[in-house]
């Protein structure tokens, strides 16, 4: 997979303060002639804030950890979980497209991206809310097929329930997990037609993501 820098580049970058501690205290946990090993982190927490990984972010990162920029390059071009353009304002779709989601009709969710967010993959919607992107396996194939976004799975997706969720991605948070209401991986319907029954209304993901997203809200 060919991964080049984007031609549009912010004029500089500079991580805000909160991020600006955390980088230190991840640099920190290394020793003095090892803080290279802190890049991943960082570059990281670059893209959680911009949305992307630019060029001045990667100058900055290298300064900060004595490295060659381009060595860094090397490393955001490596890993595809690092965006080198701009993405989506609110979301960045990540459609697996490997064999288990194939089989259960992931073409039909990348045709929807063609047609509702923009004709070819990493472009930004009209309006700048969406983009989106194939990638390879994710590791949630028992629930295929799946999209990533950010943190979060969305997973056993039909045409119908991905159009839903583009409108939901753009308008309000949307429940990750399985879209057909599984629990986890179990048989559908296991749960509601056997005896079994969860003390549990969401698995361990959905709640985490909850958490998350109250102490989000807490916060401002
Ligand atoms: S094949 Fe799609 S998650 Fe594994």
């Amino acid at each position: 997979m060919l991964r080049r820098i984007d031609k549009n580049q912010p004029k500089g970058f500079e991580f805000t303060k909160p991020n600006l501690n955390w980088v230190k205290k991840q640099i920190g946990k290394y020793p003095k002639d090892r803080k290279q090993s802190a890049v991943i982190p960082l570059l990281y927490k670059a893209q959680e804030q911009e949305g992307w990984v630019s060029k001045p972010a990667i100058e900055v990162i290298a300064k900060m950890l004595g490295m060659a920029p381009i060595r860094v390059y090397e490393v955001a071009s490596f890993y595809f979980m690092f965006h080198l353009s701009p993405v989506g304002q609110k979301a960045h779709i990540q459609v697996c497209g490997t064999t288990p989601c194939m089989l259960r009709g992931s073409e039909k969710l990348i045709q929807i991206c063609k047609e509702k967010i923009s004709k070819h993959s990493k472009e930004l919607s009209p309006d700048g809310q969406l983009s989106w992107e194939e990638v390879e396996c994710i590791g949630a194939c028992s629930n295929a097929p799946v999209i990533q976004v950010g943190s979060d799975y969305y997973e056993d997706l039909s045409a119908d329930s991905f159009l839903n969720l583009l409108d939901k991605l753009i308008k309000d948070n949307p429940l990750p997990g399985s879209q057909k209401k599984r629990f986890s991986s179990e048989p559908e319907g296991l749960f509601k037609s056997s005896k079994r029954n969860l003390e549990e209304s969401t698995n361990a993901s959905v709640k985490l993501y909850l958490e998350a997203t109250i102490s989000e809200k807490n916060k401002k």
